[in-house]
């Protein structure tokens, strides 16, 4: 069967994720199926997330993945809502003075038709949707995730500005479930066939003036643990802040980046992709076995050089063809290609 066809993704799982279409290059066999793997769905309550439900999520053999990261989507009041002077009020002076008006949701939003429109398999967002934490923040990001595709296509990681202060972990815990790790696990791992997506939460609250994250030796342990079970797929890290020392000031860098950087370099992976530095950034991490990890930095999704990555995933004869493009609202550019052994 030629060209890409869509096949009712609803009709193949049976567990009621309505009038939802996926494109596929030609009709899948049972071994073309991406299971996805730790994460919720939901069940169809407010709110309501099944943990741990497993979706059949049928893929054309090259996936296509699209990473956003930054969007600092959601606005915040003129007027201070009041209270004592805080990290928060801080922020919002920030926003109010400067990132306002550098953060465009018609930029987000031309962005993200842009990527939409070459119709990624999968997307990863690697945090910093809000700015301040807030829950009224919180739930406009919620909403947008619910729009930017089906649940089962999108795992997100939250940033900095999304755990920022009290209350903030426990909403987006609750509401974020469908496209984040369980609370429990800070790594969330989901399988489109041969691509394994692995998303590491780094986002902690900080003080006032510290914007840094830590995985933790648990998160550490779980990561090392999903890369070594993924050994042989394609294996995509997602995190927020950037993994390897000395990419940004140390009052903005992951407190434990030398524990982070000398796991990967141990296990290998195919790529990692973060942001928090919001802009087009690469950095070569070489692993033990000889190779080098492409670690990227994609730029906001809403600021005025706004973009996203867009990375094809190709199996070829024991190894992986990997052709890596930004794209923006107006077009793509930076096509770079390369073998991985994933
Ligand atoms: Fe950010
Ligand atoms: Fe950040």
């Amino acid at each position: 069967m030629s060209g890409r066809e869509s096949s009712s993704l609803s009709a193949l799982t049976g567990v009621g994720v309505a009038d939802l279409r996926v494109e596929c290059g030609s009709k899948p066999s049972t071994s073309d199926y991406g299971i996805v793997g730790t994460g919720a769905v939901r069940n169809g309550t407010k709110r309501g997330y099944t943990p741990l439900q497993l979706l059949p999520v049928p893929i054309p053999l090259t996936m296509r993945l699209a990473h956003l990261t930054d969007p600092h989507l959601t606005p915040l009041p003129d007027r201070w809502p009041g209270g004592r002077p805080s990290k928060r009020w801080l922020s919002w002076l920030s926003w109010q003075r400067r990132r306002r008006h550098l953060h465009r949701r018609e930029q987000l939003e031309a962005l993200v038709d842009a990527v939409r429109a070459a119709g990624p398999d999968a997307w990863a967002v690697t945090g910093d949707l809000c700015q301040t934490g807030t829950p009224d923040e919180i739930d406009e990001a919620t909403a947008w995730l619910q729009r930017l595709a089906p649940d089962e296509r999108v795992l997100a990681t939250p940033g900095n500005h999304d755990v920022f202060g009290p209350g903030s972990r426990q909403r987006i815990d609750a509401q974020w479930a469908a496209w984040l790790h369980r609370p429990e696990d800070r790594v969330a791992v989901r399988r489109f066939g041969p691509v394994h997506l692995i998303a590491v939460d780094s986002a902690v609250v900080t003080p006032v003036g510290s914007a840094r994250g830590e995985v933790g030796a648990a998160g550490r342990a779980r990561l090392a643990a999903a890369l070594r079970e993924a050994r042989g797929r394609f294996r995509v890290v997602l995190i927020h802040h950037p993994p390897v020392p000395g990419l940004c000031k140390r009052r903005k860098a992951l407190a434990d980046d030398a524990a982070v950087a000398s796991l990967l370099h141990d296990e290998g992976a195919g790529l990692v992709l973060h942001g928090h530095l919001h802009h087009d950034h690469r950095y070569d991490l070489p692993t033990a076995d000889g190779a080098t990890l492409p670690v990227f930095c994609t730029p906001s999704a809403s600021a005025p050089d706004a973009a996203a990555r867009l990375f094809d995933i190709e199996p070829a004869d024991g190894t992986f063809r990997v052709r890596m493009r930004l794209i923006g609202p107006d077009g793509v550019s930076g096509e770079k290609t390369w073998v991985s052994a994933g």
